[in-house]
């Protein structure tokens, strides 16, 4: 048989999988990230007979992978580890669902038991297939050993015939008899599907993200991994390249699921889910951590999901754009204690060149500028660059500032009860009251991890 693939975070859970499937003779690989199992999905010499994919993959995301199995391996198995059943999971060639085994003490037979387990133990693991060509257009090249573990044929299947042309091997929903699949594999190492159901199976994922995102029956954990894998590739992509509105467009859809996301974990009480995404975002990426917290703000003032997402989210990702790609390098995440002195003039009107920047290369709203503008201001005008306050703040603007305070003072105390101490007597007094009560109703929600 080909051998099983598994992907999960717990390497202790890993190393079980292997040796449970050791001792039964079959052969395992085993990843804790979803992109390592790239190079194993592309490559036809790897027999697979089904995916096991934990949906709690930090740092990963599954639909580009469900994506990459449907155009590499689109009739092996897959299956989900810590997912509740779906309807549409079918459409996504997902075969099955359990429970996290690390949670469930999920016996290691029960996730053989979909398997066709007699075609299984009389392939030989050595069946290694060559390589062969897989441009066919209007046809997808599987390798034909994709179909050993088959009962049945999941799609009509064709094979090239020497002049080129496909002639229909087996009907979908035939038997898969061995010996004669054995001698088609000799004869040519990929067989043929359409095209046409994968894709109408990749419009399917689509509508799955936007279900997915949604809340609609699947795990708050999955949900997790897919905005802060999507949000760690918008960040790396900030701080590799000059802004542009394609980014802005990549953003805006983004900001919007992660806001709606957050406002759904935050409208229940003590949600452990909402501490969970909190601690994750922030470990991610510091300015991640940030994002989250102004938008657990926002979603406390009610503000429109379209103002939140244009004005504070963008605002949130672009505040010190001109830090990133400044002429003395990236110095954002420096302390502004750690600031060279050459650089000093230029950070403290950063908020203005990063404002300039936008504005010169995407089609950023004028009040989007203006809240990055004053993203260091104060209420009491004691802010930089401009000691704007009063009504000519922005609220939002005041969102950003209260937070980046935060992270100041935490990163040069001990304790989370002193950063709160020393915001109260040094930041509190700088800022509106409805701010100020948004912050501490935030940071109690959130207890310690805000
Ligand atoms: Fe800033």
């Amino acid at each position: 048989m080909g051998a099983l693939v598994l992907v999960h975070p717990d390497p202790h859970w890993g190393e079980q999988f292997k040796q449970e499937s050791a001792r039964r003779g079959i052969q395992t690989l085993v990843f804790m990230q979803m992109s390592d199992t790239i190079e194993v999905l592309q490559n036809s010499a790897t027999p697979i007979s089904a995916f096991y994919f934990s949906v709690k993959t930090p740092g990963s995301s599954l639909l580009a992978t469900l994506a990459l199995c449907s155009i590499h391996r689109p009739v092996t198995p897959v299956f989900l580890l810590g997912q509740p059943p779906q309807d549409h999971f079918k459409e996504l060639n997902i075969r099955g669902t359990f429970p996290d085994p690390v949670n469930a003490s999920m016996e290691f037979e029960a996730l053989l038991a979909p398997l066709n387990r007699a075609v299984l133990e009389s392939i030989s693991s050595s069946a290694a297939r060559p390589m062969g060509t897989r441009s066919d257009p209007g046809y997808v090249a599987i390798p034909t050993c994709d179909f050993h573990d088959f009962l049945t044929y999941p799609n009509d299947v064709f094979i090239q015939q020497r002049d080129g042309t496909m002639k229909l091997f087996a009907s979908a929903q035939s038997p898969v008899e061995l010996g004669y699949l054995l001698q088609a594999s000799r004869y040519s190492p990929w067989l043929y599907i359409s095209e046409a159901p994968l894709k109408s199976r990749r419009a399917a994922l689509k509508i799955a993200r936007t279900k997915l995102l949604d809340l609609h029956g699947i795990s708050a954990d999955w949900i997790r991994c897919e905005l802060l894998y999507e949000a760690t590739r918008i960040l790396r992509q900030l701080r590799k390249e000059l802004p542009s509105d394609e980014i802005v467009d990549r953003s805006t859809e983004f900001l919007g699921d992660f806001f709606k996301h957050i406002v759904n974990l935050s409208r229940v009480q003590n949600s452990d889910e909402l501490k969970t995404f909190i601690e994750e975002a922030a470990r991610t990426d510091r300015a991640l951590g940030v994002l989250t917290s102004a938008m657990l703000i926002c979603a406390h003032f009610r503000f429109e999901k379209s103002a939140v997402v244009e004005i504070l989210g963008m605002a949130a990702l672009l505040q010190d754009i001109s830090l990133i790609h400044s002429p003395f390098g990236n110095i954002a995440d420096l302390h502004p204690d750690q600031i060279p002195p050459e650089a000093r003039a230029f950070h403290a009107l950063h908020p203005i060149h990063s404002a300039d920047l936008l504005s010169a290369s995407t089609g950023l709203s004028a009040t989007t500028l203006q809240v990055i503008r004053q993203h260091h201001e104060t209420k009491d005008r004691t802010g930089y660059p401009n000691r704007v306050g009063g009504t000519l703040l922005h609220p939002m603007a005041e969102v950003l500032g209260i937070l980046s305070r935060y992270a100041e003072i935490k990163d040069s105390v001990f304790s989370t009860q002193a950063a709160i101490q020393r915001m109260k007597s040094e930041v509190f007094p700088k800022f509106s009251l409805e701010i100020v009560q948004a912050f501490e109703s935030v940071l109690l929600r959130t207890s310690e991890t805000l």
